[in-house]
């Protein structure tokens, strides 16, 4: 069959996969290919099982994959072929040098650019699909546009806004796209070229077109606005806890204002993920690096907020618990981010499992989906740390749950059961503010949420 363009992915990861596969199922006018550096990744991806967990994922595969839909480790001919490259790398935070801690690490970034300018003999259209810092285009345009043989590259910014858990959903019915480009004569036809991929099935009004440095800065500031919301109701859980009151009803009766709205008000042990503290960081550092350091010293008390938040929840199972957990026996409830994904990635349950390791407790950890990167997360620890499937059977003679997914598999346990069969007093640390905490109190336990007064009975 003829297709109407070349589309290549680098990168298939949580966003250059999925992404890929909708495209690919919507426009079956475009030959889709994404390419990834890391072989045993694409042989997943076209196998039946994918490397990644999304509700949906395994049909959106299903339609496109053979047919407009291709994955390869033929990085150099696939650029060859390609008229539309994403750029779907990881960008993540500086280890070393400069800006270690802080800064994006680019170095996968370039390699993909050079590499493609190495492998094209006519001009393209390169999308960034990464999370990038504002002004990055600006650098992609450099080392493309800088060669001897006057090939012309058009760097667009298409920032993806999907959330892990939702991915498919979010692709196929997203609140918006955005595009940005040069508003060169060049830069536009670019910019429509990718308008006309995403009009194939998201409404004309939601595809927002703007200048290319504003999408790259939007794509940050959104990220940082989503977890600035949830270290404020988390700030504010703290207050509840001193107060006898509710963080639910407070923020309830908060997110009813039209003007606040009730999404990201839901409080936790913290956020994690592998971007909110990235993407925030990488903002700190650019506020830094233009000298604004009144703004970098706002976002970065987003971050300082979630890890205090962390902390705190060790602290209060410590404080609760006789201010010891040596040689006791906690189950931990859920290992990945957040919900309906295997992604550990950030995970505040990493910090949490290690806190208490560090006061000797013995954790078993129990996860339906996340249970292999958990054991790669911690596969330094050598004592005191075990993995279990059933979550009956990981609260077995344990002191205490402590809930750090929010997998509504842990809504409908049997909890009377499981009070029966863990040592007295048993404890619940509700990490994720999902459980009926009355309930359990009244079965026998002793009950500590986030935001919300302990139910104890001593
Ligand atoms: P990921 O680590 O899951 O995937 C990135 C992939 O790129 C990996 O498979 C890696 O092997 C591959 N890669 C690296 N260098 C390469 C090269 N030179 N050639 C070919 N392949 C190469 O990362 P991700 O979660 O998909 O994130 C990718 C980008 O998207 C990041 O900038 C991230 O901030 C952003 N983002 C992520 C999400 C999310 O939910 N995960 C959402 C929106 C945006
Ligand atoms: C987030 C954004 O929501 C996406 O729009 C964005 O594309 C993506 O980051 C990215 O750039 O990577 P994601 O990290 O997949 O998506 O998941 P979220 O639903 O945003 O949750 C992030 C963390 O915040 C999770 O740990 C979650 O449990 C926590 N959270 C979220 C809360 O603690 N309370 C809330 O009310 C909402």
């Amino acid at each position: 069959m003829d297709f109407k363009k070349n589309i290549l992915c680098i990168g298939a990861g949580y966003v250059g996969g999925p992404t890929m596969a909708v495209i690919a199922a919507k426009c079956p006018q475009y030959k889709v290919t994404v390419v990834d550096i890391d072989e045993k990744k694409i042989h997943q991806w076209r196998s039946e099982n994918l490397p990644i967990y999304e509700p949906g994922l395994d049909d959106i595969v299903k339609i496109a994959r053979n047919r407009n839909l291709f994955f390869s480790t033929e990085i150099d001919e696939s650029i060859r072929e390609a008229d539309i490259i994403f750029v779907s790398v990881n960008t993540p935070t500086k280890t070393f040098g400069q800006g270690a801690g802080m800064a994006a690490d680019l170095q996968y970034w370039e390699k993909t650019a050079r590499q493609i300018l190495a492998n094209s003999d006519k001009g393209k259209i390169i999308v960034e699909k990464s999370t990038i810092p504002v002004r990055t285009a600006r650098a992609m345009e450099r080392i493309l546009n800088g060669d001897q043989r006057k090939i012309s590259f058009e760097v667009v910014s298409n920032p993806e806004f999907l959330s892990e858990g939702t991915a498919v959903k979010d692709l196929e019915d997203p609140d918006r796209v955005l595009i940005g480009s040069r508003e060169t004569e060049k830069g536009i036809k670019a910019r429509k070229e990718i308008v006309e991929i995403y009009a194939s099935w998201v409404p004309r009004e939601k595809i927002i077109e703007s200048n290319v440095w504003s999408s790259e800065l939007s794509k940050l500031t959104a990220n940082a606005f989503l977890a600035q919301r949830v270290s404020s109701i988390n700030s504010i859980s703290a207050l509840c806890e001193k107060t006898e009151a509710d963080i639910d009803e407070v923020a309830y009766a908060v997110g009813t204002d039209s003007r606040i709205g009730n999404k990201f008000l839901k409080a936790s042990v913290g956020f994690g993920g592998s971007c909110f503290k990235k993407d925030i960081l990488n903002l700190v550092y650019i506020c830094q690096n233009y000298g604004l350091y009144e703004v970098a010293d706002y976002w970065e008390s987003v971050v300082k907020i979630n890890e205090w938040q962390e902390s705190r929840f060790v602290r209060n199972i410590l404080a609760s618990m006789f201010n010891t957990v040596a040689g006791k026996k906690i189950a931990v409830f859920g290992f990945a981010f957040k919900a309906n994904t295997g992604d550990t990635r950030e995970s505040p349950a990493i910090y949490v499992t290690r806190g208490l390791l560090e006061e000797r407790a013995l954790v078993v950890i129990t996860d339906p989906k996340a249970l292999e990167n958990a054991k790669k997360d911690l596969k330094d620890i050598k004592e005191g740390l075990g993995f279990e499937e059933d979550p009956y059977k990981a609260a077995e003679g344990s002191h205490a749950i402590a809930v750090l997914t929010e997998w509504d598999l842990y809504k409908d346990l049997d909890y009377e059961r499981i009070f029966q069969s863990m040592v007295r007093p048993a404890f619940i640390f509700d990490g994720r503010n999902i459980l009926d905490h009355k309930r359990l109190f009244d079965i026998g336990f002793n009950v500590f949420a986030i935001g919300k007064s302990p139910l104890k009975h001593f």
